[in-house]
């Protein structure tokens, strides 16, 4: 098990969707189309086949079908992957294994590799090694939805600067991609300057998450993880929170009974627990954006 649950990628596959870059994409299915025969597309920590059946229309498109290597080392998340493709009709083949040595990664015979939501989990000497396993075979690249530290809310709230900058400090944490920090927000930045020093063509495309009012579900569930991961960093003190809790619903007030903020001044639950009943309440949080670059990358 990777931690990734199958919920939570079923939550985000509709809001990663709309936020990839279609030009891009296309781009993508295009070179592959043009590389040879039956070429080979790896897609790297698959989860759950998102990326295989975004790339679907555009490669049928461009007249293009692959056969693909899925790779994750979830059995479970690689299992509905697996059967996605079938329902696709796509050739696919699934391996479970560890990413964690780039070195090791089985992508010779790829024309085409591909991550979604995956190098901002990746450590600095991941990419590097990655970078070169792929100049080496002249192999392309087209990286999505790596998230790069920017979110905002609208309408905007006092704590947003620490949370995000919190959030985003928290992303650094080793993930097990590579030794040491993950890159975090600057992972596609980090990409596309290793693959450019490796004299390959890089372009870069916004892949934005635009959440809006009807997809709660995956706000609050993001929400939460952002408060969890501010929370465990203990970047907000308690009392300036509650302080700016006050201030806000105070001069937000928009009615009554909807359950967020503010906690009575008395209330002894404050830290985390705030900060998430803060970040969650739908008064303040009706709508987000949180920016995510897509990389393509050719040889
Ligand atoms: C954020 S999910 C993205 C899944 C999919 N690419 C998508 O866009 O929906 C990250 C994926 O990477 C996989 N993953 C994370 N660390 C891994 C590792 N060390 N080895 C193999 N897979 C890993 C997880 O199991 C998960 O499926």
């Amino acid at each position: 098990m990777s931690g990734f649950q199958s919920s939570w990628l079923a939550l985000r596959e509709p809001v990663d969707l709309r936020a990839r870059d279609g030009g891009l994409m296309r781009k993508a299915a295009e070179w592959l189309a043009v590389s040879g025969a039956a070429p080979l597309v790896a897609d790297l920590g698959c989860g759950t086949g998102a990326t295989l059946g975004a790339m679907e229309p555009a490669l049928r498109d461009a007249g293009c079908n692959p056969r693909w290597r899925l790779i994750d080392n979830d059995p479970a998340l690689l299992a509905l992957a697996a059967e996605r493709a079938a329902r696709l009709g796509v050739d696919a083949e699934t391996r479970c294994l560890d990413l964690s040595d780039a070195g090791m990664i089985p992508t010779g015979g790829a024309a085409l590799v591909t991550a979604s939501a995956l190098f901002d989990l990746a450590a600095e000497d991941f990419v590097a090694t990655l970078a070169e396993a792929l100049a080496g075979a002249k192999a392309a690249l087209y990286a999505t939805l790596n998230y790069d530290g920017s979110t905002s809310f609208s309408p905007s709230h006092p704590l947003d600067g620490i949370v995000v900058a919190g959030f985003n400090r928290h992303q650094l944490r080793p993930k097990g991609l590579g030794r040491g920090a993950s890159l975090g927000p600057a992972a596609a930045r980090r990409l596309a300057t290793a693959m450019k020093a490796l004299g390959y063509d890089v372009e870069l495309a916004d892949s934005p998450w635009e959440v809006e009012p009807e997809d709660q579900k995956l706000a609050a569930e993001h929400i939460a993880g952002m408060a969890d991961a501010v929370g465990e960093l203990g970047v907000l003190d308690p009392a300036e929170a509650r302080r700016l809790a006050n201030i806000s619903a105070r001069t937000r007030r928009q009615g009554a009974g909807d359950g967020g903020p503010p906690r009575s001044p008395g209330d002894s639950r404050v830290g985390p627990s705030l900060t998430r009943s803060l970040i969650r309440s739908p008064r303040i949080r009706s709508g987000w954006r949180r920016s995510s670059p897509s990389v393509l990358t050719r040889a």
